[in-house]
């Protein structure tokens, strides 16, 4: 047996059972990953950022997956911030290291090379705002709440928001955001670029759902590489990012992908990529 097909086999037997997470996966390959600690509002604490980077990690590999939509159980919140009881008795070692672990865990997310779209309901706070700021797509539901709060609590986002808000939406926005800690409706977040959509809570699974089987239609290598060209470019300059773009352009020519999406367009049909 190939090295493959163990892997395969292996893949198979794969069960998801993290304690804080509900994961699923439906006929269509879109997982749904969702935090569930409805005692704290989903709040992110150790062990919970640990799980959802493993998921992750794991899901990133599974063939079966084609698109992770990432949730909060419940409707109440997507999820309400880092965990505010654990984070208490934190010296500021503890700090450092809680917050470099929660960067890690979102790098991860933001490095998948499957598309990871963020389903908000409700309190997107804190961390949790920082959680879905790294995901690569944002649809939020009309009730959503969003808002990085830390200021109140004498503290600073900590999970990348002051980085990642700038870039999404820009400085002045996410100096307002981080710095009077407010909460944020849905459409204000839209309508400064920090959701991609809002929709009614009742077509919140639908829409993001159809969402995730539009990337999941096109040429999977070619989402892969422009996930990360668009990522590694918001690192560095216009003409290095340029580069980057050139040179991943070129190597999608290289792929049957490329080829099978050419022809089918010339041949008026619908493209048949196998992700190669
Ligand atoms: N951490 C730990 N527990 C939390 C929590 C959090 N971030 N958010 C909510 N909870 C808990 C509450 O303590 C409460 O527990 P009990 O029932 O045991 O008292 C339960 O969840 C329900 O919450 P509330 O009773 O407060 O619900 P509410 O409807 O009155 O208010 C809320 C909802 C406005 C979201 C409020 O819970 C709240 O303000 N939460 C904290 C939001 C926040 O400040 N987030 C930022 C955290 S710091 C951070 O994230 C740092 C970072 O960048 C890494």
């Amino acid at each position: 047996m190939s090295t493959a097909e163990e892997l395969d086999d292996v893949m198979e037997e794969v069960e998801y059972t993290w304690p804080d997470l509900e994961v699923d996966v439906d006929e269509d390959g879109i997982a749904r990953l969702a935090v569930s600690r409805p005692d704290a509002l989903n709040a992110l604490n150790a062990e919970v950022v640990g799980q959802i980077r493993e998921a992750i990690e794991e899901l990133a590999m599974d063939d079966a997956v084609s698109a992770i939509v990432l949730t909060g159980s419940g409707d109440k919140a997507f999820v309400a911030g880092a965990d505010i009881a654990e984070m208490a008795d934190y010296d500021p070692l503890d700090a450092r290291a809680f917050s470099h672990f929660g960067q890690d865990m979102l790098s991860a997310i933001e490095a998948c090379p499957k598309v990871v779209i963020a389903m908000i309901q409700g309190y997107a706070l804190g961390g949790g705002l920082e959680l879905a700021l790294a995901c690569h797509l944002r649809v939020a539901s009309t009730t959503a709440k969003l808002g990085l709060p830390e200021v109140g609590l004498g503290l600073i986002p900590g999970f990348g928001g002051t980085q990642r808000l700038s870039r999404i939406a820009g400085p002045a926005v996410a100096r307002e955001w981080i710095l009077t800690g407010e909460q944020f409706s849905a459409e204000e977040a839209w309508r400064v670029g920090v959701v991609n959509r809002v929709v009614e809570p009742d077509a919140l699974w639908s829409e993001t759902r159809g969402l995730a089987i539009k990337v999941a239609s096109r040429g999977p290598v070619a989402v892969q590489a422009a996930l990360e060209t668009i990522r590694r470019g918001l690192e560095v300059g216009q003409s290095e990012g340029e580069s980057l773009e050139a040179d991943a352009f070129g190597m999608m020519f290289s792929t049957r992908d490329m080829k099978e999406g050419v022809q089918a367009f010339l041949e008026k049909r619908k493209p048949e990529f196998e992700g190669r």
